[in-house]
């Protein structure tokens, strides 16, 4: 495409029907705010454009979570309507030539490809503006569309100015628009806030521009899913579950099995390798990674993790930010809680609970155990009920666990420890002191047997 094209994304309003004290673009659908999905749909669709994201309302928050996109931004101090809200990219903007493309923060689903058709639409027409548009069963909230002749534009009416017959137009306004850049930019200073909301209303520029004999036209899309905005919870979830189908499927198409993909949260920045198999309710979160072959159990949560090849996450397992090697095994019940690192072949199984802590290669923690801030070696045997005591009040410890050594069961460690490679702990010890390589470490008194004490006592209680 030879014309250029440049991007405004209104994302300065608070949007009172959320209820929320957060600006609406900032809510989360599909595991990324509304902005980003509008901002990385621009991206994905042009990626040399430039993109100006008018903020207001929450503008550090948004700027924030926009950080790592190449935007720009302008701000809209008050905010007096969409019209206003374009005005404030006056500066950035107007000089540039050809298109420019007016987006709403609050409408997430639009496609890149889409995007690139109404570019291609509007370049194409003689029109001064393409509106993108649809028919809606149910258009109560948007924008309606007053036709003009031969397919085009007359004027847009807003809900609460319409006339009853107005009312009745089933075709609405998406708030998409592509305009010459250089007509909107003459003509953008004829909007006037004479409407009930006193607000300056971006869709009156189709009016204005007829008024100086230049036409509207639109793309009118099939398929509405693409131009729903976000207006309350209820349609904030509706797009959720969009985002979530739209992932699964993808991840499908790829060579991934998802069981009953309708309950299952994959969020837009997960990869998932070939084979791999996802078992119903799973949640896997942030930037996940996950091999080939890998299987992640009924109702785990996995956030920001990195796993390897052949790695099981039995159910009901939860970790974060933590990174599990080939071969493996978590759970059913266990808990990852940040920052682990559990090299090929490992195994932790349940009500095991793990922080900052290394497990090496085919070391095992099957049963109720917490290690935290510790380091254990490969093939090393952490037995049930093993506890590392990392924490005095204060400061927090190491524990370091050799190759090879033998943890034995419900044994305390009391770090900060080190305990040599190829060691034994006997069980129930509470361990304080080093324990050399190869040597065995009882940390526990000795067991007394008073010989026919129970029956003694017996006697003494019942007589006889
Ligand atoms: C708008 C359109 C309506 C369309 C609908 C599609 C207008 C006047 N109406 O209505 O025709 O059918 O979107 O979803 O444009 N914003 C600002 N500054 C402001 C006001 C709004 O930046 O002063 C931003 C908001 O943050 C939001 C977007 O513009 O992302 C749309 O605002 P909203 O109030 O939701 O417009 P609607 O009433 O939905
Ligand atoms: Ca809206």
């Amino acid at each position: 495409m030879d014309t250029p094209i440049s991007f405004a994304i209104l994302a300065a309003g608070l949007g009172t029907r959320m209820k929320s004290a957060r600006a609406k673009v900032l809510h989360r659908a599909g595991g990324l705010t509304l902005v980003e999905h509008v901002v990385r749909s621009v991206e994905a669709a042009f990626p040399d454009s430039r993109i100006v994201v008018v903020v207001g309302y929450q503008a550090a928050e948004v700027r924030q979570t926009l950080a790592g996109h190449r935007v720009e931004f302008a701000v809209q101090s008050e905010q007096k309507g969409t019209g206003h809200a374009l005005m404030a990219c006056r500066e950035l903007l107007e000089g540039e030539e050809g298109l420019l493309a007016v987006l709403y923060g609050d409408c997430p689903l639009l496609s890149p490809a889409t995007l690139r058709r109404l570019a291609a639409r509007q370049r194409d027409s003689g029109d001064a503006v393409t509106v993108i548009t649809t028919v809606l069963e149910n258009p109560h909230g948007y924008g309606r569309i007053i036709p003009g002749g031969e397919g085009r534009i007359r004027a847009i009416v807003e809900e609460k100015a319409a006339m009853p017959e107005q009312l009745a137009i089933r075709e609405i306004n998406s708030g998409m628009y592509c305009f010459r850049a250089g007509l909107l930019w003459r003509h953008i200073g004829e909007l006037a806030a004479s409407n009930p909301a006193g607000e300056f209303y971006l869709t009156d520029m189709v009016e204005i521009l007829g008024r100086h004999g230049y036409s509207a036209g639109a793309l009118r899309l099939d398929d509405p899913q693409e131009v729903l905005g976000i207006n309350t919870r209820v349609e904030l979830a509706a797009a959720d579950r969009v985002f979530r189908d739209r992932k699964a499927r993808e991840l499908m198409l790829g060579g991934v099995t998802i069981e009953k993909p309708e309950t299952v949260t994959i969020d837009a920045g997960v990869s998932i390798g070939m084979d791999s198999v996802i078992e119903p309710f799973a949640q896997i979160l942030g930037r996940t990674m996950i091999g080939k072959d890998c299987r992640v159990g009924t109702c785990s949560i996995l956030i920001d993790c990195s796993l390897g090849d052949s790695v099981t996450v039995f159910p009901f397992s939860i970790a974060r930010t933590s990174t599990l090697e080939d071969g493996v095994e978590i759970g059913p019940f266990a808990r990852l809680r940040m920052e682990n690192h559990l090299e090929a072949g490992a195994h932790v199984g349940n009500f095991v609970e793990l922080k900052k802590t290394r497990l090496g290669a085919g070391s095992k923690a099957m049963h109720l155990a917490y290690l935290g801030d510790s380091e254990i070696g490969s093939r090393a045997n952490i037995g049930a009920g093993t506890i590392t005591c990392n924490y005095d009040g204060v400061r927090k410890h190491r524990t370091r666990v050799g190759d090879g050594a033998f943890v034995g069961s419900n044994s305390t460690l009391v770090a900060p420890l080190e305990i040599g490679p190829g060691s034994y702990v006997a069980a129930g010890s509470v361990v304080t002191e080093a324990v050399p390589a190869d040597a065995l470490a009882l940390g526990r008194s000795r067991q007394v047997n008073k010989e026919g004490w129970a029956a003694r006592r017996r006697q003494a209680l019942h007589g006889g």
